[in-house]
């Protein structure tokens, strides 16, 4: 059969991304160009630079891409962007550049939608196994599904109120760290221990999670301890958080393991970059004897290798975006599936 080259385009948020990914699997090219610290300086992502951002730079972005791959444009099978969920502005500028490039080439356009390209990451070095329970926990959702098969999925819960990423963040913040806070939390907690007591955030029946109560008690722990002029061991903090935090979700993803016997368990998202979550995720499964798959660090995180490999199966269906495609801020995972699986 013939091989397939995709190029991708990936700009929901504050990184403007491009690669060219053959078969669904193989990344022949990658450039992630990241705004991250034009926006620490923000202490977020502001979404009007983000967009005015990638608008400076993707053509860079498509220059220095195509510079990497062995073969001409010409040579590529389809153009695949990430139409939702993200940032408006963001997901316009890719949205445009990708219909400009299958316009001018005469490439299908495929739409992609960003949490299938989380999960889709988990193809590039080993290959998705049917059926699999999966958890994405990244900047905007924490989802937890069942993959019984590339064109069947099921969500089990989601987050009732904030994301985990977003809880990450808001905390690093409260403690002076700099964006994005995950990463800078992660490296706190490793130096400190477990030794402030937190509310666990959501002991229910359901697959669903909550963050936002979790989020309130350390902003408001944070305030008071300084105004009491009391010292906050942030390593101590940080570690607590990240152990609290992180037992959510390992407490729904147990659940889940045994209530459904799946024997397959993927993560992704950019939260799944954390060590801390991936070795309590690793346990788990060791625990149900569940195989266990987190994509490669550099894949966790925003890019468009993971959108390339979510766009082959729609290029082998045939289901191709015509040029009335739009970008769409809050489609979900949860809307996707119900719409279109
Ligand atoms: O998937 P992603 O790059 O963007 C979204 O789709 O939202 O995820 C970004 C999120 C941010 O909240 C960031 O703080 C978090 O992933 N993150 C981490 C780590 N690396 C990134 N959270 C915890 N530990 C990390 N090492
Ligand atoms: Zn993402």
């Amino acid at each position: 059969m013939k091989d397939v080259y995709i190029l991708a385009i990936e700009t929901s948020c504050d990184e403007t991304s491009m690669a060219i990914v053959k078969n669904g699997k193989k990344v022949e090219a990658l450039t992630i160009l990241t705004q991250m610290d034009t926006h620490a300086n923000y202490g977020g992502v502001v979404p009007e630079i983000a967009s005015r951002m990638h608008t400076e730079n993707i053509t860079l972005v498509l220059e220095e891409t195509l510079k990497k791959f062995s073969k001409k444009i010409e040579e590529i099978d389809a153009i695949a962007v990430t139409y939702a969920p993200g940032l408006l502005g963001s997901l316009l500028v890719g949205v445009e550049c990708a219909k400009t490039l299958s316009l001018v080439y005469n490439k299908p356009l495929i739409a992609v939608n960003h949490t299938m390209g989380h999960i889709y990451a988990n193809n590039i070095d080993n290959d998705i196994k049917y059926p699999s329970l999966a958890l994405i926990v990244s900047g905007g959702h924490t989802d937890l599904l069942i993959l019984n098969s590339p064109d069947n999925m099921e969500i089990l819960g989601s987050t009732i109120d904030d994301s985990v990423g977003e809880v990450f963040d808001k905390v690093a913040r409260v403690l002076n760290m700099p964006y994005p806070g995950g990463p800078n939390i992660e490296k706190a907690a490793g130096k400190g221990k477990n030794s402030y007591e937190l509310p666990k955030p959501m002991m229910d029946e359901t697959y669903n999670f909550s963050y936002s109560g979790l989020k309130s008690y350390m902003i408001n722990l944070v305030h008071n301890e300084t105004q009491r002029n009391h010292k906050i061991n942030i390593n101590d903090l940080a570690c607590s958080f990240q152990i609290t935090a992180v037992e959510e979700l390992t407490r729904k993803v147990e659940k889940a393991l045994k209530n459904t016997g799946i024997k397959n368990f993927i993560l992704a998202g950019g939260v799944s970059a954390n060590n801390y979550l991936r070795a309590e995720m690793q346990k788990i499964c060791e625990k149900y004897n569940v195989e266990f798959h987190v994509p490669n660090i550099l894949y966790c995180t925003d890019n468009a290798a993971m959108i390339g490999c979510a766009a082959y199966p729609l290029f082998k269906a045939r289901k191709f975006a015509d040029f009335s495609l739009n970008a769409k801020s809050s489609e979900n995972i949860k809307n996707y599936v119900e719409k279109n699986l």
